[in-house]
């Protein structure tokens, strides 16, 4: 099959979470299985410096009034995967984040920027003249890519099947309707079974109702989301669209994250020799200048700071914890009130805390050896990767059963490789949190844990089939 990948980020050019680990494998994965898989990405700034030389530039003219579109034909050179780059100076050549300024602002012409790029994946995936490749999939990925859906919509000549995976439904890419003329989409689209959305227009709904298939990204997830708590005010389409959604669990890159190859950790391990895993949290501790005390637990976050992740909670239940001499590291950045609130903890308790505030890839494979436990309390979690890490790694995660955190999080039972609680509340936390310490100072339990942990296998290996046997129902 040929199939068009097409995400706002992908691992190793560009990151702001999960969406791009994803995009950055499944495609990999789905090569390995002999498929011809190319991605297409917008040519942020800076990103030609990562990515093999042009080998050809197709000039797609000025659709949009704003300069050119161009395809800049390469490949990523890690993977040796070809990738269409569209570069437009007005729309991609900025010094901030892909979405946001440097003040955390969406970019005010954040519609334009991902319609024109949505336009290129559609173009590309359904006229084969201009490429002389022609789709058979067009696998678009969150409200970036949706419109391009639309697009096929509007066009009429759709020859290309469309599968829309969602990795986070809270972010809808709408916008007001002033802003629906230099899309250049037809109006026609602006229903309420159509792309409209409480008077505003949406990328990611466009990208539902003109799917062939929908994914979310656990089975779980895929259940929530049909209910108003978990909705996000697209439960009541999804629940008419429920015959073409699926939930497939995200898989992970054990090139990447595997402690037994890891070449960003002090020292390798694997279930064989875990006591060898201390090592990494002693490096830890040592380069954040907490006491090296081994017997006592080690806590921590990787995480963006947002309300989905519940971290305001671990805000409230920290004191507590500590007061038990368990010590607590955090990554991550993003919301002011939050990076604030751990900073004045880390000031509370210097010899305990350690709180970095920022994006650093290399330190969160530091903190997925070192640490023992890891915390996600997500109100809300589509899939979830970083507790996938955190079991290869033997670190036990502690989460809020939800989405992806249900369904590969487990307490009890034969396959117990964590901890888990159900309520959003700081109470819920804190006894789960004290659950963890009892078990901790149990080696024996403590261990079993560890090694289930360690034992599951969540590579891409064992759900691409489950990918591929969903392409083929679309183009039979
Ligand atoms: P989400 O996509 O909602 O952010 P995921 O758990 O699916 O959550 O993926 C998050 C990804 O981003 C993981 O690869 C995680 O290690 C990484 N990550 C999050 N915050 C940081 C950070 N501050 N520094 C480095 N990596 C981070
Ligand atoms: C989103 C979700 C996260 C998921 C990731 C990759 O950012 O918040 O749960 O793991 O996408 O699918």
């Amino acid at each position: 099959m040929k199939i068009l990948f097409a995400a706002s980020e992908i691992y190793p050019l560009i990151k702001t979470g999960g969406l791009a680990d994803v995009a950055g494998s499944l495609p990999l994965a789905l090569r390995t299985k002999g498929h011809d898989v190319k991605l297409i990405m917008p040519a942020y700034r800076g990103i030609l410096e990562k990515v093999a030389p042009i080998q050809k530039t197709i000039n797609l003219g000025n659709p949009f009034g704003v300069g050119d579109l161009r395809i800049l034909e390469t490949h990523i050179p890690e993977s040796d995967i070809p990738i269409w780059l569209v570069q437009c100076q007005a729309l991609y050549e900025r010094e901030d984040g892909p979405y946001v300024d440097k003040n955390g602002q969406d970019f005010d012409d954040n519609h334009l920027r991902f319609c024109a790029f949505s336009w290129a994946a559609a173009s590309l995936a359904n006229q084969s003249e201009i490429t002389g490749w022609q789709a058979d999939i067009l696998h678009l990925n969150d409200w970036q890519t949706g419109f391009a859906a639309a697009y096929l919509e509007s066009w009429k000549n759709k020859s290309v099947a469309v599968v829309t995976t969602v990795h986070n439904l809270r972010y809808n890419g709408s916008f007001e309707m002033h802003k629906f003329a230099s899309t250049q989409l037809s109006t026609e689209l602006l229903t309420m079974q159509g792309m409209e959305f409480y008077g505003r227009f949406s990328g990611l709904k466009a990208g539902l109702v003109y799917a062939d298939a929908i994914t979310t990204v656990s089975p779980c997830y895929a259940q929530e989301i049909l209910t108003p708590e978990y909705g996000d005010g697209l439960d009541g389409i999804l629940t008419l669209l429920s015959d073409k959604l699926t939930g497939i669990l995200n898989g992970v890159d054990y090139d990447a994250w595997n402690p037994a190859i890891d070449p960003l950790i002090s020292q390798t391990y694997d279930v064989t020799s875990l006591e060898q895993k201390n090592l990494n949290k002693q490096v830890l501790l040592a380069e954040n200048n907490l006491s090296t005390d081994l017997s006592k637990p080690l806590f921590g976050v990787v995480s963006r700071l947002t309300e989905q992740k519940g971290l305001d909670l671990i805000l409230e239940a920290l004191p507590e914890l500590l007061s038990q001499d368990a010590r607590f590291v955090l990554l991550g950045s993003g919301d002011k009130a939050l990076e604030q609130g751990f900073i004045e903890l880390q000031q509370q308790y210097p010899e305990q805390v350690a709180i970095r505030i920022g994006y650093d890839e290399n330190y969160s494979h530091r903190l997925q050896a070192g640490l023992d436990v890891l915390l996600i309390p997500s109100r809300f979690e589509p899939c979830g990767l970083t507790q996938l890490y955190a079991l290869k790694y033997g670190t036990l995660p502690l989460v809020r059963q939800t989405g992806g955190l249900a369904d590969t999080v487990f307490e009890g039972g034969e396959k117990a490789n964590g901890f888990h609680f159900q309520d959003t509340t700081t109470d819920a936390l804190k006894a789960c949190l004290q659950r963890c310490l009892n078990a901790y100072y149990q080696p024996q339990i403590w261990r079993q844990k560890q090694i289930n942990a360690m034992h599951y296998d969540y590579s891409w290996e064992t759900v691409t089939d489950q990918w591929i046997t969903l392409y083929e129902s679309l183009i039979q």
